[in-house]
């Protein structure tokens, strides 16, 4: 069967990672979290000092960029980890201090421009899907098969609150995790480097009425029409 590219792009709190996993599992593609990429970025920077109260020390983190190698591979029970210079940090990018500054490091052109590459060099083969903002834009702009994924700012709050409180976070109330969603939509849409956008041949899938097994659904059958055509 033919391998193609598959590019996952959209909102925060979509669930587009956990689809694009289920979707490369089905077809034994690669998966790429390039979100992944841009926090072992953030966590190298803020242990190397470059990230100050909120403020970026560019220069310094450009120069740094040869010295952060960024890998994956599957843990023992199959899930895709994230490893910098050859550390597993898979736990470590996913806390409140990478998440918090994250968001300023993705909007460094430099950083956007050397992840880029590297993500261009791991898809360039096919067999692969791709989750992240841009990457139907400017990472795989000739993919198959386009993908953006889309749901009200109300439904990703409501699971954004409920996976907090399943974590054991009581003091958060609904009305700031959806301010959070809305500010970090407001970001992503509008910084100048690779805004967030729908690319005009990927496909909608708004999931704010559908169950994780209908967008499974949903995104195999998609595949399979664009390997098929
Ligand atoms: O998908 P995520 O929450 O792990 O992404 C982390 C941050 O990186 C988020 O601020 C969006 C940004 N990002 C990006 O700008 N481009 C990508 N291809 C992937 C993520």
């Amino acid at each position: 069967m033919k391998k193609i590219s598959i590019a996952i792009d959209g909102y925060s709190s979509t669930g587009k990672s956990t689809m694009a996993k289920v979707l490369a599992r089905r077809l034994g593609y690669g998966y790429i979290d390039t979100g992944a990429m841009y926090r072992a970025v953030t966590l190298y920077a803020l242990r190397h000092g470059f990230i100050n109260a909120g403020a970026i020390d560019e220069n310094a983190l450009l120069s740094a960029l040869d010295d952060i190698n960024i890998t994956f591979a599957a843990s023992q029970d199959g899930h895709n980890e994230a490893y910098l210079n050859g550390e597993n940090v898979e736990g470590l990018i996913r806390g409140m201090e990478v998440s918090d500054n994250v968001s300023a490091v993705a909007a460094v052109g430099g950083v956007r421009r050397h992840l880029v590459k590297l993500q261009q060099a791991m898809g360039h083969e096919g067999g692969v899907v791709m989750d992240g903002r841009d990457i139907g834009t400017v990472v795989l702009p000739h993919a198959e098969l386009k993908v953006f994924v889309t749901a009200s700012a109300e439904v990703r709050a409501q699971r954004r609150f409920d996976e907090l409180r399943d974590k054991g976070d009581t003091d958060v109330t609904f009305e700031q995790v959806l301010a959070n969603v809305t500010e970090r939509d407001r970001i992503d849409t509008t910084r100048a480097e690779s805004p967030l956008v729908r690319a005009d041949d990927a496909l909608l899938l708004d999931n704010s009425e559908m169950t994780r097994d209908e967008q499974n659904e949903w995104l195999l059958n998609a595949a399979m029409r664009a390997i098929n055509g």
